[in-house]
């Protein structure tokens, strides 16, 4: 079993209009919902795989239920933390002028008893886990120090724990030594507190990490591919060229395939192919985290490895 958590998921809403005018009535051509959140991603893509998947998080109201809904449809064992408030939406306005237009709400904002309850399902739910999977941001309510708690209480249960965040939540969730970390380049530079240009750069700080007791660092660098340290060897994947159509959820495949290559024995190379495989073919579909298998096969065969 593998569980996703995920603090602060959302609706991701995509509307399509013509032009959005501040101060009128903007009468909408299409709407599109879809059950989001970095750690649902990540389980919608480990299903798609056939793995057997728990997620854990706070969901609250209508939009939390939606996101419920989904997620038990699509096979995943849902073992929320239920809050007052009401999960997030967060809306993309597309016009035909061209304007991406966002609106995110702020979340509901957790009590100190709601947490409280979330730590209890976290301890109990992750038992039967050989992998906790730790992504994205946290609501209002949540202290910054949530990720390093919840690693340091997997490990003391020996589960392997893999990190996806940012900001606060990554510098101290890193300070309890999580199995693996996936950061992008931005998310290295707050690690590392300087500005990384190049591979080299980006391999020091890597480096510098794993050196610390961060088994495996992968970063992910976009449509330059990943860079992965273990044991202080360096290895870059470089992505195959691609028409990119939609890049969200790229991160959230890089973990989910980890996490596959991980459960399916797969190391070095292969798990490197087999990341780059699933998160490239997510950049090159609409709809984020939906793998077309066969391209990710594709794809996996034509990323270049080069040992730095
Ligand atoms: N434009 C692209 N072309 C080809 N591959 C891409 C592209 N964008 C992303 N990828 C693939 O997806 C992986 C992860 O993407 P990226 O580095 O953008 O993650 P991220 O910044 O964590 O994204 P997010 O958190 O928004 O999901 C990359 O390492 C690469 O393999
Ligand atoms: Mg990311």
């Amino acid at each position: 079993m593998i569980t996703t958590v995920t603090l602060n998921p959302a609706v991701d809403k995509t509307y399509t209009a013509a032009r959005l005018l501040l101060g009128q009535v903007n009468r909408m051509d299409s709407v599109k919902n879809i059950a989001g959140g970095k750690g649902i991603n990540v389980a919608k893509v480990l299903r798609q795989y056939d793995y057997p998947v728990k997620a854990l998080g706070f969901m609250g109201g209508y939009t939390g239920r939606f996101i419920e809904d989904y997620a038990k449809e699509i096979g995943i064992q849902c073992h929320f933390t239920h809050v007052k408030g009401e999960t997030r939406s967060s809306i993309n306005i597309l016009s035909q002028d061209g304007y991406v237009t966002e609106v995110l709400e702020p979340g509901p904002t957790i009590s100190e008893a709601e947490l409280t309850l979330f730590l209890e399902d976290y301890d109990r739910e992750t038992k039967d886990s050989s992998l906790v999977i730790l992504s994205g941001s946290a609501p209002t309510g949540i202290p910054s120090s949530i990720y390093k708690e919840l690693i340091q209480r997997s490990k003391k249960q020996g589960k392997k724990v893999l990190l996806d965040t940012s900001g606060q939540f990554l510098k101290e969730g890193v300070m309890a030594k999580p199995f693996m970390i996936k950061p992008n380049v931005k998310e290295l530079e707050i690690l590392a507190d300087r500005k990384l240009k190049g591979l080299e750069e980006i391999a020091d700080a890597a480096v510098f990490l794993n050196r610390q007791g961060i088994e495996h660092i992968l970063v992910s660098m976009g449509a330059k591919g990943l860079l992965y340290v273990r044991e202080g060897e360096v290895i870059h994947a470089k992505a195959p060229k691609i028409k990119a159509v939609n890049t969200v959820g790229c991160g959230d495949s890089t973990v989910a395939a980890f996490a596959i290559a991980l459960e399916s024995g797969l190391s070095g190379e292969d798990m490197l192919r087999m990341c780059i495989g699933i998160s490239v073919a997510n950049a090159a579909t609409l709809e984020s985290a939906v793998i077309p298998r066969d391209l990710a096969e594709e794809l996996k065969e034509k990323a270049e490895i080069v040992i730095l």
